[in-house]
């Protein structure tokens, strides 16, 4: 999760507990991600893995660092590109394509270097890929696992979005998944790097909702003071531009969107009333800050 929320610790905590550890990539300087990683793999000997985002325009010097770092794993999202997954795959990492339609699943298996998918429903925090923003992984999930299997996909298939607790992930293991990926139960931990302000928004939030302005051209789901069809208060005009997207509608025009990497940072600073608090759907039904390892035991034992 990004900007700056699951860093080494959180990936650490996560991974020594058994789960899979992620390294949110998207807005960290190519040497930062490397010391995340190393910081991480210091803390642990469990799985930790990266997640780049292919519309940032640093896309391949952190793909890069994940290659020379030999990472566990990598999960690439918000975009789709043969080339990373085949680099992926002569480096022998596994890549995980984050998908949200049959059509994404269909394309995905005829790509080389993609040894799993993340199906990623609408009701998930952050950037959203469904092109209904309030599809649920209980409708998404089938008809995409459907076609995995239509196309003889053999690699792990991890449901995403919307899932809070060991109920949820039993239904989606029912459901046919392989795993389960978590966002806003992990960024409300001890571990998150998010800030206090961002930590007390998600306890007290009863829900989140969709904005369809991020100048990244995806919808988004967050907890936010802005009402719908508003931006954040990050200063339309006057932000300095820094270039993290291959194609900003602020950068194209600073009068017409505002600066997501501005808005998430401001947040991660804790000035929450100018930012920008990505949440999934069921940020209402968590209300506390427990460690990772806590979170994992409810998840795996339900004590
Ligand atoms: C604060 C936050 C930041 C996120 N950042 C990213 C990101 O950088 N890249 C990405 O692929 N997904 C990102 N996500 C989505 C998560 O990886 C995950 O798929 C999603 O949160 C799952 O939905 P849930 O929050 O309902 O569990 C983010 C989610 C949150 C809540």
């Amino acid at each position: 999760m990004s900007v700056r929320i699951s860093l080494a610790p959180l990936a650490a905590a996560v991974a020594e507990a058994g789960g899979v550890g992620t390294i949110g990539a998207m807005c960290l300087p190519p040497d930062e991600l490397r010391d995340n990683i190393r910081q991480a793999r210091s803390l642990t000997q469990g799985v930790v893995g990266v997640n780049i985002m292919y519309a940032g325009s640093a896309f391949n010097q952190l793909l890069e660092v994940c290659i020379e770092e030999a990472v566990d794993y990598v999960a690439i999202g918000a975009g789709f590109a043969r080339g990373p997954f085949k680099l992926l795959h002569q480096a022998n990492i596994p890549g995980f394509a984050i998908i949200s339609s049959v059509k994404a699943a269909s394309l995905a298996c005829r790509t080389q270097g993609i040894t799993g998918v993340v199906v990623e429903s609408g009701t998930a925090g952050g950037h959203l890929g469904p092109k209904d923003p309030e599809v649920t992984i209980w409708e998404l999930f089938p008809p995409v696992l459907e076609e995995l299997q239509k196309r003889s996909f053999s690699g792990p298939v991890i449901a995403a979005g919307g899932l809070a607790d060991r109920q949820d992930m039993l239904r989606a293991l029912d459901m046919g998944a392989d795993g389960v990926q978590l966002g806003t139960r992990f960024a409300m931990t001890e571990e998150s790097s998010a800030s206090s302000a961002m930590k007390k928004a998600w306890q007290e939030a009863t829900g989140s909702q969709v904005q369809w302005w991020s100048p990244t051209g995806f919808a988004s789901r967050s907890i936010v003071p802005h009402p719908e069809g508003q931006l954040p208060q990050v200063s339309v005009n006057g932000t300095r531009c820094y270039q993290c997207l291959k194609r900003c509608a602020h950068h194209d025009d600073p009068t017409q969107s505002h600066c997501i990497r501005q808005a998430l940072l401001n947040s991660w600073q804790g000035d929450i009333e100018h930012g920008l608090v990505f949440s999934g759907a069921r940020v209402g039904d968590m209300t506390d800050i427990p460690s990772a390892a806590e979170v994992m035991a409810r998840l795996t034992t339900g004590s």
